[in-house]
């Protein structure tokens, strides 16, 4: 089954007078349950094409459509519903909370899933933290972890609410191979 769909999806920046073609008719379908990976140069527009996808952004023009659904009709608290539900995302700037500890910042979207208890909602967290390699820093803000392990925490907060898709940039920048290597098995 198809979970992604864009059809002649253009996306331009306006800057000042300046205008700024960061996707030109992309035309992409993705099955359910299938890894892929977008290589390109930097300003290529992978991560505009993420936003896209992950309802963070909308298309100048084009149809995107996230699991049948035509994201184009939603209106704002619709398109924050099916992210919430749908949608694990991993940023390239991480995009972590920073009053929050890394165990509130894995916990925080999953107080959207009502039918989790709280223990449940807890064990979840303890969880991903632990397969991420980092309970231990549990109680860490943001600015007391290093990069690669505010990297670990964004991809722990993504798998924990156990969305139907993973959208990942460049989620091992910040990490040594081995590490690196261990989190995309995780994903996949
Ligand atoms: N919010 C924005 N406003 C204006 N221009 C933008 C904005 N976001 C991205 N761009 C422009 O769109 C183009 C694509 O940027 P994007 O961030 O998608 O590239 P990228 O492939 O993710 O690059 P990198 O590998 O460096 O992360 C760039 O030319 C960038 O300057
Ligand atoms: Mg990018």
């Amino acid at each position: 089954m198809e979970i992604i769909r864009l059809e002649n999806v253009t996306k331009s920046y306006r800057l000042g007078r300046q205008k700024v073609k960061a996707l030109k008719q992309v035309t992409l379908s993705v099955e359910d349950g299938v890894f892929l990976a977008i290589a390109g140069p930097s300003g290529s527009g992978k991560t505009t094409l993420l936003n896209l996808i992950g309802c963070i952004d909308d298309a100048t023009t084009g149809k995107i459509f996230i699991d049948g659904v035509d994201v184009g009709d939603k209106t704002a608290n619709e398109l924050a519903d099916l992210r919430a539900r749908t949608i694990g995302f991993v940023f390239q700037t991480f995009n972590l909370l920073p009053v929050l500890s890394a165990e509130e910042n894995v916990e925080y979207p999953l107080l959207q899933q009502k039918q989790l208890t709280k223990a449940e909602r807890k064990e979840r967290v303890r969880h991903y933290l632990e397969v991420v390699g980092i309970l231990k820093y549990a109680a860490h803000r943001p600015n007391q972890l290093s990069g690669g392990q505010r990297q670990r925490v964004a991809i722990a907060r993504a798998l924990a609410i156990h969305p139907r898709i993973i959208l990942a940039d460049e989620p091992t920048a910040n990490l040594d191979h081995k590490t690196g290597y261990v989190m995309v098995r995780l994903m996949k």
